[in-house]
């Protein structure tokens, strides 16, 4: 089955086509049109992401995204078609609320025959309200003038699955499994007792990861997103092997709950830095520092929860795994200390917001999927839960 995915739950608007051979899990997978647009230099101006710019952004890039998604996947054939009045008045109801959408999709469908999808899949949450609502309205537009079902899904399954995404099968994974999702909303240790079965055991209590970084890299003057930019300060640190500036707290490290708490962090970075003049390798020696702070705390409870649960596989996911670090830290240590288990990182252009993941949990609910009829009550939440 051929998938459309929408993404717009963040500042990235992201829009597949990926065709499913056979059934979810044991599916083969081939992306054939993927476009991805991040807003990330519009929002660098304003030091993080506003949910009111990120909905305008994700409005005006839409429509763009389908032409190029479908075109890269061979689906998209020119011709005339003229939508009845009732067609477009329903098109128009459905986007009243985003503004140029629905003039930019009608002119699209007038222009172009239905192509051959058999399932539409979006992101209903979590996220930024505001922004979840375009893409789903925008969903909900194409499943109506289409006529294609449509399958609401949960963004941090998609992470889950965009960590062990391959373009054969997925691999066969053992369960118990835990899945570690560190992002920019979001900081959760969630056990899997099977597919698409999640139980989650822990969470932050303040800060997600990923806003922490965010944060930490903004007090020191370094560009949104944080992340990265802590990174590569970090890594400069460990090669020039800079003493360290400051030392932080590992917070909750030894508490024997699976709960984070990264705001004491960040503030501990404040106190340490405030009314100093930073140089460059002071910069890089607070960035190393938190990040190994931010490292040692996620292996602990990951660890943890894998004694506690007899876990056979890790899977770490959300725009966080990015982190060179983490991920060789994880590798390094669970290699050494659990040979046994297996540890999924996800493919480097996966690990942050995009639309493949979208595909992956849409098809892994495909028993959800509604006719456009059917759709009333579907609404965009930006604290859906996964368990
Ligand atoms: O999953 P994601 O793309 O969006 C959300 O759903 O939140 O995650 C974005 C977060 C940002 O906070 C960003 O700073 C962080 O992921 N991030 C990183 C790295 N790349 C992105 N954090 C640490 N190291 C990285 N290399
Ligand atoms: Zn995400």
């Amino acid at each position: 089955m051929r998938i459309l995915s929408i993404e717009t739950s963040c500042d990235e608007t992201a829009i597949s086509i990926v065709e499913a051979t056979g059934e979810f899990p044991t599916a083969t997978y081939a992306v054939l049109g993927n476009s991805l647009f991040s807003q990330v230099d519009i929002h660098r101006e304003y030091g993080g992401v506003f949910p009111a710019v990120a909905k305008r952004e994700h409005a005006k890039t839409l429509t763009p995204m389908l032409e190029r998604a479908l075109t890269e996947a061979k689906l998209l054939e020119r011709s005339t078609i003229m939508l009845s009045e009732e067609v477009r008045s329903e098109l128009n109801t459905i986007l009243y609320r985003e503004p140029g959408l629905g003039e930019a999709l009608t002119t699209f469908l007038e222009q172009h025959n239905t192509p051959a999808i058999d399932l539409i899949a979006v992101t209903s949450g979590p996220g930024l309200e505001p922004a979840l609502w375009v893409g789903l309205n925008f969903a909900k537009a194409l499943s109506y003038a289409w006529n294609i079902p449509l399958v609401p899904t949960n963004h941090m399954e998609g992470h889950v699955l965009s960590s062990i995404f391959t373009e054969t099968r997925l691999p066969a994974i053992q369960f118990p499994a835990l899945a570690l999702l560190i992002s920019g909303g979001h900081t959760e240790l969630v056990l899997m007792r099977d597919w698409s079965q999640y139980e989650k055991i822990g969470e932050t209590r303040d800060d997600a990861v990923g806003e922490a970084f965010d944060k930490v890299a903004r007090m020191m003057g370094l560009p949104y997103p944080g992340g990265p930019e802590i990174g590569a300060a970090a890594k400069r640190a460990r090669e020039k092997d800079l003493s360290r500036f400051v030392t932080l707290p590992r917070p909750m490290i030894n508490t024997h709950t699976y709960e984070f708490s990264f705001s004491g962090l960040k503030t501990a970075v404040r106190y340490a830095i405030e009314g100093k003049e930073l140089s460059q390798d002071d910069i890089e020696a607070v960035s190393r520092e938190f990040e190994d702070a931010v490292t040692e705390v996620l292996l602990a409870k990951t660890r943890r929860a894998i004694d506690e649960y007899g876990v056979r596989t890790i899977i770490v996911g959300g725009g966080v795994s990015a982190s060179t670090h983490i991920r060789a830290s994880f590798m390094e240590y669970f290699g050494r200390e659990y040979p046994d288990v297996a540890v999924f990182f996800p493919p480097r252009h996966l690990s942050t917001d995009n639309s493949v993941m979208i595909a992956l949990a849409g098809h892994a609910r495909v028993r959800d999927a509604r006719r456009y009829s059917e759709l009333s009550n579907l609404k965009a939440d930006g604290n859906l839960s996964l368990a």
